[in-house]
Formats: C-alpha cells, structure tokens, sequence
C-alpha cells in the first residue's frame, strides 16, 4: 500500500490535502491524473447505472438539505460511533478498537480511558450569520436523502412509475474517528448512489438480484480480479431490522477485505419516515388502478473515492524483466482498463532536438486527442516508457527517422511491452481497436 501511495503521489494521483500546513487528517486533493482516473471512474458507473438504461434517471441534489431530513432519516439520534478518550494522551478510540478497556493502546496509561459516549458522524455547520442552536444544519452524509425528499417531483416531472430509479453522484461528510487506510476512510468523499424504485408485486427481490448482478458484471467488465472481489450476503443480524436483504461489495487490500459497496432492499423504511415527519404524501399514485402506494427501494451506494483506490490497487504490478541487451529490469505497472487510463496513447518524438521529429510527432499527437485522451512526450525513449507503465497508458507510439520516410511509427503495448511497426495512415484504426 505504501508503494502505490508513493506512486500515486509521485506520478500525480492523489496528494495529501493541505499538504504544505501539515495535511490535514481524512481529506485528499486529487493531481492531474487522478482528477481523470476519478471522472473515467464515475463516468462508467453512470454510462452503465444511467445511460445505458431506460429506468433510471439521474439526480443531482444540494449538499446541505433541512436539519430534519437527518432527523427523520435517524442519522441525528443514530448516526454515531461508541468512543472512548484517554485522560493522559488525550487520543480517541473507537470503543470495538479497544481490546483492553483499563490501558490506553496509545500511551499505555492505566486507567486513563473515559467511560464509552456517542459521537455523532455527521459533520455540522450553521447557516446564516448566527450560530445558535436554529441555524445548526448538516453536510449530508450519504446522497441518497435527498433523493427520497425529492421523490415525488421526481417521478412527476420525469412520467416515471415504478420500477425505475434515481441516481446521484456526490460528496458526501462524515466525521470518521478513525480515517486511515490511504484514501479508504475519508471525511469528505464521493458517493455514486442509485435508488430503485419497484412496486410491492412479488418481484422486488427479482430486482434486488439484477441489480447485484449488474453491479458484479461491471467491476468485472473493468477487469477487476474476480479472486480480490466478493459479494458478501449480510445476515439477518448483520442488516438494519427494515432491510430484507442486503450485499456488501467487498474488496481483498493489502490490509484485508473493506467494503467498496452496499446493495440492499431497504423496503418502504425512507419514504414512510419522510411521509411521518414531513405530514407530505410522497406515496405514488397508480393512475391505472386509481391508488395509491409507497414503492420499495432496492439501493446501491458505491463509493467513488473506495472503487478508484480499488483500480489503483488491482492494476499496480512490480514486474521483473530481462532486456533485449540481457540486463534484468524491474518496472511498476499499472494495468488500467483502457476505458479508465487517465491517458490512453502517448505520443513521443524519439529525440527533442530534431523539429522534423517534434513537429511529425506532434502532429500525429493533436490528431489522436480527437480520438482518445492522448500525452506528447519526449526525450530518453526508455524513461519515457517507464513513466507510462507507471500511470498504466495502455499504448505508446514513436516517431523516429524511419517515421521521416515511411510515415509508420513503433506501437508498444503496456502489458506485453511488444512493438510492433504501423503505418501511420492506419494508426487510428489499429489503435481504435485496441483500446
Ligand atoms: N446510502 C447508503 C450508504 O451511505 P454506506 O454503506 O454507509 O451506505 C456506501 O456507504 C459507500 O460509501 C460505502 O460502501 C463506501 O464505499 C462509501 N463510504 C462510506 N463511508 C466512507 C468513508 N468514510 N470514506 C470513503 N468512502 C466511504
């Protein structure tokens, strides 16, 4: 994990936010590559859950909503971790992190750890110039609350009648004791949530399994490695009392399994809590059997901070390999999915001080950008092979004094490191097909 943080930071994925004041704990800035990595990630979530289907539509809700919608969703009475503070160290716990309640697992202190209290997660703010009790407000922490608020202009504006769904892709807050884990356990981070709606007709938990199945269809579309990934079934105990099934997507990281995602059939439980609180009818009206009804939800809310730490991770390979001149090499990898590769084909001039070369190199770069999300690079042609393998571009092409004659440029392929000659006027379609 320490490898691919280091990576990440120096190849421009993730930095530590705040990083010139000391970091600041739980938050993370994203670099040039990893602000695109982040966005080919979401995008595909949202081509898959939104565009390629005509049930679903999208959302996109503000992130501080009525103080009561947290009140009437139960995260402000129920929202909280059990903690325990050290007198001496004055470090908080978890109190499941505690094996030993009479020595802090910091200092070592005895008898130094408060009685266990609940701590709130949700992350609070005010609004307006006063700062009493009646401006307190929440940055929502999870999307999906405002989808439910909203389900009746919803389903009205959009001629929508169940099944169909509502998606949203967010930030969202939590106030974790305990972040950690490079980027895994945030404070502040992206949610990617879809709520189905389906009628009470004896076909939810047929909708509940299509859903798994096509979530578990699209981390594996995006060659996620089927061993490193499980569909955990939740029991009766493990899952809310309303819930009547429910899945956590998890993922093997080098520290153990965590959870990526949750699936789960949260029966009427967030509209009836909405609908008692508000006094507003947010039941659907069937105009065919002239009543009315409150839809079950079938939800999946996957974290987008948690699935590209997944990609980094599953595609970061150190791979050993002896060179053309007998010399063993040792490389780091990224092995994206073309789909997601923040770049896609870079394009290099094998020496930066011929015009000929630069100029055909970069010509043939601006014509691929129409194409695909493309790099013009130059220079040591082996350091800048090894830079692509790092952030996992899938094809490198290079103009040398042949390309000056011939027109036809070296093609080399990330995974198997082969080159092959192409010639230039059908590069685009070689690569098209590839990628
Ligand atoms: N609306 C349901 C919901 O929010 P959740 O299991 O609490 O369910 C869903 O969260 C997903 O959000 C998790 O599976 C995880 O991927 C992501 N997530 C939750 N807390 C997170 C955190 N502190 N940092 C990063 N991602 C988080």
């Amino acid at each position: 994990m320490e490898e691919i943080a280091a990576l990440a930071k120096r190849r421009g994925f993730i930095f530590q936010s705040s990083e010139i004041y000391g970091g600041l704990n739980g938050f993370w800035d994203y670099g040039p590559l990893g602000a695109v990595l982040k966005r080919n990630v979401k995008d595909a979530w949202w081509r898959d859950t939104v565009e390629l289907r005509d049930d679903v539509v999208g959302f996109d809700s503000s992130i501080i909503m009525h103080p009561s919608i947290w009140k009437a969703s139960g995260h402000v009475d129920a929202f909280h971790d059990v903690m325990i503070d050290c007198r001496v160290c004055k470090h908080r716990f978890r109190l499941d992190h505690v094996a030993d309640r009479s020595q802090c697992p910091d200092c070592g202190s005895k008898d130094s750890l408060t009685e266990p209290r609940n701590f709130n997660l949700m992350m609070r703010t005010s609004i307006g110039p006063m700062e009493d009790t009646s401006s307190t407000a929440y940055l929502r922490p999870e999307t999906a609350q405002g989808i439910f608020v909203n389900f009746k202009n919803i389903y009205q504006t959009a001629r929508k009648r169940p099944p169909f769904g509502v998606a949203q892709i967010g930030k969202s807050f939590r106030n974790e004791i305990t972040p950690g884990n490079f980027t895994f356990r945030q404070r502040e981070f992206e949610q990617a949530e879809l709520e189905y709606f389906v009628p009470d007709d004896g076909n939810d938990m047929n909708a509940f399994q299509e859903w798994v199945d096509r979530r578990k269809a699209w981390y594996a579309s995006y060659g996620i490695k089927p061993e490193r990934l499980r569909f955990y079934e939740l029991a009766q105990g493990e899952r809310p009392h309303y819930a009547k099934a429910g899945i956590d997507v998890e993922y093997l990281f080098p520290w153990g399994w965590g959870e990526l995602e949750s699936i789960a059939h949260r029966g009427t439980y967030d509209l009836d809590a909405h609908m008692k609180l508000s006094g507003k009818d947010l039941r659907f009206f069937d105009e065919a059997a002239k009543q009315h009804y409150t839809p079950l939800l079938i939800e999946s809310s996957a974290g987008m901070d948690r699935t590209v730490l997944t990609f980094l991770v599953d595609a970061y390979e150190r791979e050993r390999s002896v060179d053309p001149n007998g010399k063993e090499t040792e490389r780091g990898v990224l092995r994206f999915s073309p789909r997601i590769a923040p770049v896609q084909v870079a394009v290099f001039s094998l020496a930066r001080n011929k015009p000929e070369l630069v100029e055909r190199a970069a010509g043939i770069e601006a014509a691929l950008r129409a194409s695909f999300r493309t790099q013009y690079d130059e220079g040591n042609i082996g350091q800048l092979y090894r830079r692509q393998d790092e952030i996992g571009t899938p094809f490198c092409v290079t103009v040398d004094y042949e390309s000056l004659d011939d027109g036809s440029v070296t093609v080399r392929e990330r995974d198997s490191m082969r080159q092959q000659r192409v010639a230039g006027a059908g590069l685009e379609a070689f690569l098209r097909e590839r990628l």
